[in-house]
């Protein structure tokens, strides 16, 4: 099975003229666009959150109508750059209030996903607290031996990127032990971090997605400056046999089409 994965989207509202660093919403549409054209079919889109820029009801309306051509189905978690009360409201999660968390258990074919909810109102920071940690560990247990994957916005990991990491998952030691040793458990994937990182977490594969808009430039001085890059950028397909992960990434925006070599 194929599990696509978009990311940071930070969709904005178009009728504003807010600062943009690229057309964050045409870049949703072109992902949005090659995703309907892989050929092998994603069975869902993972979306790990930021996927507005101030989760506004006019950019989560915005960003509705740029999935509304998507003909896979989402699987929606929110970021510190977007709001519980209008992310309910677009993805339809009625069992979620404003001051608790919108974690959802969805079973794909040959995967159970968790949706870890880490986001902390009006903070940049994640938080895994007590309720979730309960719910998080409920929700393994409650997989059996089937193969699961947990899906969540901010990595449980530092990347060594200081300004990033200024904006952490509180609580990642808590994380690592509730899912260490956990045979059921498979993959981890995130976002926030806006570049292609790869780690391992209470011995699990954890991996975050790349951004659909501007990356955050690869500098590990811990005195480096808060800087964005405009690298390439897209989606990744993570192919699942029941028990190996694959990831691979897709660029979209390069101008570049398939070349077929002649022999
Ligand atoms: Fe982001
Ligand atoms: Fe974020």
């Amino acid at each position: 099975m194929l599990l696509a994965q978009i990311t940071d989207t930070h969709i904005v509202d178009p009728a504003t003229d807010a600062e943009l660093f690229v057309d964050n919403n045409q870049r949703l549409a072109l992902a949005v666009a090659r995703l309907n054209a892989e050929t092998i079919r994603p069975e869902a889109v993972l979306a790990t959150g930021d996927l507005t820029e101030n989760g506004t009801v006019a950019e989560m309306r915005a960003l509705a109508e740029l999935l509304d051509p998507l003909n896979i189905p989402v699987l929606a978690l929110p970021g510190n750059h977007d709001r519980r009360s209008t992310f309910r409201d677009t993805f339809h999660m009625p069992w979620a209030t404003d001051d608790g968390h919108l974690g959802w258990v969805v079973d794909l074919s040959e995967l159970r996903v968790i949706g870890l909810d880490t986001v902390v109102p009006d903070s940049d920071r994640g938080l895994l607290d007590a309720e979730r940690s309960r719910w998080l560990a409920d929700a393994l247990d409650e997989a059996g031996d089937r193969p699961t994957a947990i899906a969540m916005h901010h990595p449980p990991f530092h990347s060594g990127i200081h300004w990033m990491d200024a904006m952490p998952l509180d609580g990642m030691d808590t994380f690592s032990q509730i899912v260490a040793g956990r045979k059921n458990l498979t993959r981890i994937f995130c976002g926030h971090l806006h570049r292609p990182l790869v780690s391992t977490v209470g011995g699990v594969t954890t991996t975050v997605g790349i951004s659909t808009v501007v990356h955050v430039e690869l500098n590990l001085d811990p005195a480096a400056p808060v800087e964005l890059i405009r690298d390439p950028v897209g989606y990744q397909l993570h192919r699942f046999d029941g028990t190996h992960w694959v990831t691979h990434t897709r660029y979209i925006d390069t101008g570049e089409v398939p070349i077929r070599p002649s022999s």
